[in-house]
């Protein structure tokens, strides 16, 4: 079999299309370190003022363009940029595991409540689980990107949760897929179990931190004044 030899122009257009996808998919990738750098900072700012960290783990994934064009079969929408960045508002996730459920709900606040923040939508499972007994609280957030060419507002879906809610979602997971979505009852009723076992323990180890640290994300105590000392001193608190 002879190969037919390719024509200049279909490889233009499909290097343009390469050259739009990724261009795409880098406001995403931006959108996320934004959402990524906030969570850090509340993080970091908490462990300053209170010597309390409410995040135990921070982390971000990007949707492969495998998974965005499974998604635009699923949802059966125009395979285009502009109804992909219409419909599909979950390319860019930020996952963040919090020790408690407190923290969760104070987290979400601090980011929500930021003035370049807009809050599109939020699905609470931690009040409302899902029937196989999934709690998380779900949001699509939207924050402003300045681009060299100007600024973009991109969706990032941002997922909170505690640790004992994480480790209940990736085993499900992980047994959802090894039986193909269709998991025997015996499992889904010990994993609705599991789910309120995890629960059970959340508030636990809740009451008994609160119990020994009291609520550690009380206001900070007042820093004295700052007194510049002189003659090589530098800064010290008066
Ligand atoms: P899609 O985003 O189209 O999947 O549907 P949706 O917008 O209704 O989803 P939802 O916001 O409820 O959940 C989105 C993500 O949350 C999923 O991609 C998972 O990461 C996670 N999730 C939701 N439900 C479950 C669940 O039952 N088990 C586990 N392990 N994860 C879940
Ligand atoms: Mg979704």
């Amino acid at each position: 079999m002879t190969s037919q030899p390719i024509d200049g122009e279909f490889l233009d257009d499909v290097r343009g299309l390469r050259d739009q996808l990724s261009r795409f998919l880098a406001e995403y990738q931006f959108g996320m370190r934004e959402i990524e750098t906030k969570l850090s900072i509340l993080r970091d700012d908490f462990e300053h003022a209170h010597a309390y960290n409410p995040v135990e783990h921070l982390s971000c994934r990007l949707k492969t363009p495998d998974s965005i064009a499974e998604k635009v079969v699923r949802k059966g929408i125009e395979p285009d940029l502009a109804t992909i960045r219409r419909e599909i508002t979950d390319i860019a996730g930020v996952r963040v595991t919090c020790s408690f459920v407190r923290d969760v709900y104070r987290l979400f606040d601090l980011l929500a409540g930021q003035d370049d923040i807009t809050v599109r939508e939020v699905k609470d499972y931690i009040a409302t689980p899902k029937a196989n007994g999934y709690k998380s609280l779900h949001a699509i957030v939207e924050v402003p990107v300045f681009l060299a060419q100007g600024t973009v507002r991109v969706p990032v879906e941002v997922q909170l949760r505690t640790i004992a809610m994480d480790f209940w979602a990736s085993l499900e997971h992980k047994i959802y897929y090894k039986y193909d979505k269709h998991v025997p009852s015996r499992l889904t009723d010990s994993l609705r179990e599991a789910a309120l076992t995890a629960a059970e323990l959340d508030a636990r180890m809740e009451s008994l931190h609160r119990e020994i640290h009291g609520d550690p994300m009380l206001p900070p105590r007042p820093v004295p004044p700052l007194r510049i000392v002189p003659a090589g001193g530098g800064i010290s608190h008066a």
